[in-house]
């Protein structure tokens, strides 16, 4: 995600597959001083419908830490289904704890235009 004007890096939105069964993941993250714009909403959208339509993906999914309530704001705003929570599945050394992740998915037929 780059500022039209002046091409400053603002965000990313990452995407790669997970395994051989057409199962991919995607991640983000935006400056600060970029957020609550609706800009990454916005990114996971454009790069969820180029993975489901463009790359043949059977599932697009995405992992937000529990705690991380606009991370998961995103995912619901972009169309994503919450399935669960993986307990205790990764471990933040920055933050020196262990941390439980909310699993979100995208099937094809399922994306909407952002509201
Ligand atoms: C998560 C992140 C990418 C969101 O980027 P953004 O461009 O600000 O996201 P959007 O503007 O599209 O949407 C943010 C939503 O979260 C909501 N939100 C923000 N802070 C919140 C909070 N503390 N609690 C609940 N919701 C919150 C906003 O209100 C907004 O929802 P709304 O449109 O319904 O009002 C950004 O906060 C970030 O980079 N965080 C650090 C990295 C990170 O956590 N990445 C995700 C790892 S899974």
């Amino acid at each position: 995600m780059t500022e039209a004007e002046t091409g400053r890096i603002l965000g990313s939105v990452g995407f790669g597959w997970v395994g051989d069964q057409r199962v991919a993941e995607v991640g983000y993250w935006l400056r600060r001083d970029a957020r609550g714009r609706g800009l990454t909403t916005r990114a996971l959208h454009l790069i969820s419908r180029w993975a489901l339509d463009e790359l043949d993906c059977a599932r697009l999914q995405l992992r937000a830490d529990v705690l991380n309530l606009p991370s998961q704001r995103v995912a619901e705003k972009a169309g994503f289904t919450r399935e669960g929570v993986l307990r205790s599945v990764a471990f933040n050394p920055r933050q020196d704890r262990r941390v439980d992740f909310v699993m979100f998915s995208l099937l094809p037929g399922e994306l909407e235009l952002p509201g």
